[in-house]
């Protein structure tokens, strides 16, 4: 066995309990239901946080594939040359079901089912890691996660975006378009009109409505699937860590088809890069 993967074997059987009591105010719920998105001060335990960020750097500092291709740079073409900007992991509880047992998870499960509405049982969940570097992480533009979506189905869906660190205007916190979740996907394209780079944008907003929502290391963001959001640069001299789970019910197949060109594109340039 090698020193990095007994290192992490060690980090692993040190996992804290996953237990840390939280729940939402009528309040919170009632937010979520007008604006979109809702804020709570902390998902977990400082123990667990703790913990989460030795797994978290390691994954990033060995560049883990959890899925094939699962990690890459959100800001730049994939596979193109030059600084970390916005690295991203896909589905690291894939490899890692540990992620899975922690409060972050459970706790994000259990209020999702309480936002959306419904039992939890029927809540699929699955997780991503943004990294933002000190002083040139990237910002991510406005854009509605469902556009990210397959369009032939409806969703009941939302995000669960946990901080690692102080999200602040200086650290590339989140902004939301309140009420924006109400209305249909907007137009989107790729981040440069390149198919290439994963991020997409849309145009169609007006960012003199946003709401700025800072939150503590260890506090998260409830977000509607279709809420307009962003997040800014980090420009601040530490680093943005933060990992978001995707809680959704059943997609169920739209009656109508839908276009939006800008997945396919997507998709082939996705292709192209794993046939590389
Ligand atoms: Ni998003």
């Amino acid at each position: 066995m090698s020193d990095e993967s007994a290192a992490l074997d060690a980090l692993l059987a040190r996992q804290p309990s996953g237990d840390f009591a939280v729940e939402l105010g009528d309040a919170q719920v009632g937010e979520f239901r007008a604006q979109g998105f809702t804020s709570i001060v902390r998902l977990t335990s400082d123990e667990e946080l703790a913990w989460l960020a030795e797994l978290y750097d390691w994954l990033f500092a060995e560049r883990v594939q959890a899925v094939p291709g699962g990690y890459f740079d959100l800001s730049r073409a994939y596979e193109s040359d030059g600084p970390d900007l916005q690295p991203q992991i896909l589905s690291p509880e894939t490899r890692f079901p540990a992620l899975r047992r922690t409060a972050v998870f459970r706790n994000g499960r259990r209020l999702a089912a309480r936002l959306l509405g419904g039992d939890e049982s029927g809540l699929r969940g699955w997780g991503h890691m943004i990294r933002k570097p000190a002083g040139i992480g990237a910002p991510l533009p406005w854009h509605q996660d469902e556009a990210y979506w397959d369009p032939a189905f409806e969703y009941e869906a939302l995000g669960a975006w946990l901080t690692l660190d102080p999200a602040t205007r200086e650290s590339g916190c989140m902004s939301f378009i309140p009420g924006s979740h109400r209305a249909e996907v907007r137009v989107h394209r790729h981040v440069g009109d390149d198919p290439a780079v994963h991020a997409l944008i849309t145009d169609d907003v007006d960012a003199r409505l946003a709401r700025e929502v800072p939150v503590q290391a260890g506090g998260a963001i409830f977000h509607h699937c279709r809420v307009l959001h962003s997040s800014g640069a980090n420009t601040s001299p530490r680093v943005r860590r933060a990992w978001a789970n995707e809680f959704q019910r059943a997609p169920r197949p739209r009656a109508e088809r839908i276009d939006r060109p800008w997945i396919d594109e997507g998709k082939r340039a996705w292709e192209a890069r794993r046939v590389r």
